[in-house]
């Protein structure tokens, strides 16, 4: 098998994705279908979900269920549900987002929180329900999507830019706890 192919190789993968419901959510499912991944999606509306299982198909490879990102006993029931239907999960994608104008110079705190709950308090939590059984495992990898306005502040969006910031930084700081945590468990394997 090529390299890359090899690389991207998810056929022995479960994924829990949230933000599965808007613009970018539909592609990042079907490009984790076809790479062999299974694929399960938190939901806040079951309309929604259920449409969007009969659209992209995924046969058992796709599941759906209601369970709000930034409830964590909605979230840790998910992932109850997603092991044991699949008895894995090794990949969390947070998605969730959604641009909101908010101008620096307002001071509009209430908005800047309204971006921060809803970027930071779902990824945050959903990632925090599915530590549990990737570190039992001592395998897992966490994908936030973030926009560019985490790297360079943006006119009229400071609570979006400032969310997007937060999530990046968050993301980078698990990295670097779970790396050593990684290296941990390898250790005690050999
Ligand atoms: N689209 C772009 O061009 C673009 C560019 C750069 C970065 N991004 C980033 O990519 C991610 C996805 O973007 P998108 O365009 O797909 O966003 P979107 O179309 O606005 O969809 C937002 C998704 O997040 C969910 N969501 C929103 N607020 C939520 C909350 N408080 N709690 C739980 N779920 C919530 C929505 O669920 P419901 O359906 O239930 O509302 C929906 O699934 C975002 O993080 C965004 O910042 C997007």
């Amino acid at each position: 098998m090529p390299i890359l192919a090899a690389m991207f190789d998810l056929t022995k993968r479960a994924v829990v994705l949230t933000g599965a419901t808007g613009n970018i959510g539909p592609a990042v499912i079907r490009a984790y279908l076809a790479q062999g991944a299974h694929v399960a999606i938190a939901v806040r509306d079951p309309a929604k979900g259920a449409a969007l299982k009969a659209e992209l198909g995924g046969g058992g490879r796709l599941m759906e269920a209601v369970a709000d990102p930034a409830d964590r006993q909605g979230m840790e029931r998910f992932v109850e549900q997603v092991l044991r239907v699949w008895g894995r999960l090794d990949i969390v994608a947070n998605l969730v987002g959604g641009y909101a104008a908010s101008a620096a110079a307002d001071g509009d705190l209430a908005a800047y929180r309204a971006s921060w709950d809803q970027k930071i308090a779902t990824a945050v939590t959903a990632t925090a329900a599915c530590l549990r059984p990737m570190r039992a495992r001592g395998y897992g990898r966490i994908v936030s999507v973030a926009s560019t306005a985490a790297l360079k502040g943006e006119k009229g969006a400071a609570g979006y830019a400032m969310a997007n910031a937060a999530l990046v930084r968050w993301t980078e700081s698990l990295a670097e706890e779970s790396k050593r945590e990684a290296f941990q468990a390898m250790r005690r394997v050999e």
